[in-house]
């Protein structure tokens, strides 16, 4: 029995967790298994290559964590950096602030570069630092690729950029839990040493496996750090590999279906290429409804622009947690809220994982109903109009309906 039962099906338009496709939810419908089996390492096997794709790489090698994003978090510092190394890492939003807080927390020594909320790395900033770091004191620089508190997505080869220009040799560590598999990643090319996702945003699959990628030289520096590693170990699994075992504890059995269902559908029946375009064109939709509200987006400049979520910024007499209250109560629409500092200053529209254009309608209506329901002076239809005008243009035939 739901909990709070409504009729029709639940408008979910938070920035993950995410919808989750049938054939996913058919794929992980299905009895225990034993892992240890000679089948297991297969889809093993399977898994543990493909969601390399999801990164763009060919060199990095794969761990698929039974945690959250955060896990992954965790073990990609704890199996790259030693205890009192200096890192530096851009705060521009809640989830830099936490991952900030887990490496105060692991005794790292974090250099902050604060931005604005809304606005992306201050490279200027970052090259002066990584500049004067003669010493290369620095062991790394840590990036939340999209920050999905604020709708921001960050230039990730002007990162590579200042650390080349800096002839500086510090690790890039990249949290793209809500990129990777939506917005387009390139690890090998922008050499990044360590990204991390989760499976609820991009891979439309419940919570419950953190997923990060190293490169060779992460790997190296994994074998001389001195972080105390127990349960994300790199090295643990590393020995299951080599031993083609692949798991050092017991995998969710039903998680690894559900991940090889949701790669086959990103990789085989979408494509990533058009899950990249479809990410883009439902955010230039959004943000043209939010246009024709008369409201703005929290992101400062076009250029980081978010693909996966829309943060829209309310005026100072409304609390956004109102409109979200009354989208869920009246028209069984999840919004997200705003966290830390920009709580009921903004709501965030999350276009990530697998919708469609007219879901995105549907919903762009509902926040129109919930606008104009707590007293914000909305033309009913303006948005939809704006937003339907720009998919219009820009929605091509479906890939597996051509
Ligand atoms: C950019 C980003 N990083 C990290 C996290 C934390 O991931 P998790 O909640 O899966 O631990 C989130 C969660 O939304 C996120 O959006």
């Amino acid at each position: 029995m739901e909990y709070f039962p409504a009729p029709g099906r639940n408008h979910l338009f938070v920035p993950g967790p995410t919808n989750i496709p049938e054939a996913v939810l058919q794929a992980m419908n299905r009895n225990n298994e034993d892992h240890r089996s000679p089948a297991f390492p297969a889809l093993s096997k399977s898994v543990i290559e493909d969601v390399k794709q999801l990164f763009r790489t060919q060199t990095a090698t794969s761990f698929i964590f039974p945690s959250s994003g955060t896990g992954a978090w965790e073990s990609t510092l704890t199996n790259t950096l030693s205890p009192g190394d200096k890192i530096i890492v851009p705060c521009l939003g809640q989830f830099a602030v936490i991952w900030i807080n887990l490496m105060k927390r692991l005794n790292f020594d974090v250099d902050v570069i604060e931005s604005e909320w809304g606005e992306g790395v201050n490279l200027d900033i970052l090259l002066q630092k990584l500049q004067a770091d003669r010493s290369h004191a620095v062991k790394a620089v840590c990036v939340v690729h999209n920050e999905t508190s604020t709708g921001v997505t960050n230039d990730l080869g002007l990162v590579r950029k200042s650390l080349d220009e800096a002839g500086h040799p510090a690790l890039l560590l990249v949290d793209g839990v809500s990129s990777v598999g939506a917005i387009d990643f390139r690890m090998d090319e922008w050499r990044v040493d360590v990204a991390l996702t989760g499976s609820q945003k991009a891979l439309s699959l419940p919570t419950g496996l953190g997923i990060v990628c190293a490169s060779p030289k992460a790997l190296e520096a994994c074998k001389h750090v001195k972080s105390t590693r127990g349960y994300f170990d790199w090295r643990e699994y590393l020995e299951c590999y080599k031993a083609g075992t692949y798991w050092p504890y017991t995998p969710s059995v039903q998680m690894l279906y559900g991940l090889r269902a949701s790669l086959d559908l990103i990789l085989k029946v979408e494509g990533l290429e058009n899950i990249i375009a479809r990410h883009l064109r439902l955010a230039e939709a959004t943000r043209e409804a939010v246009k024709a509200w008369g409201l703005t987006v929290s992101a400062k400049k076009p250029e980081w622009d978010s693909a996966v979520v829309t943060g829209v910024v309310v005026p100072p007499w409304l609390d956004s947690n109102d409109v979200i209250k009354i989208a869920w109560k009246k028209y069984n629409l999840s919004l997200g809220v705003g966290l830390g500092k920009v709580a009921g200053k903004l709501f965030r529209i999350g276009h990530l994982g697998y919708m469609n254009e007219l879901q995105l309608l549907g919903a762009l209506a509902g926040v129109e109903l919930s606008l104009k329901d707590v007293g914000y002076p909305v033309v009913l239809g303006s948005g939809v109009a704006a937003a339907q005008g720009c998919l219009s243009k820009q929605t091509p035939l479906i890939a597996s309906r051509l």
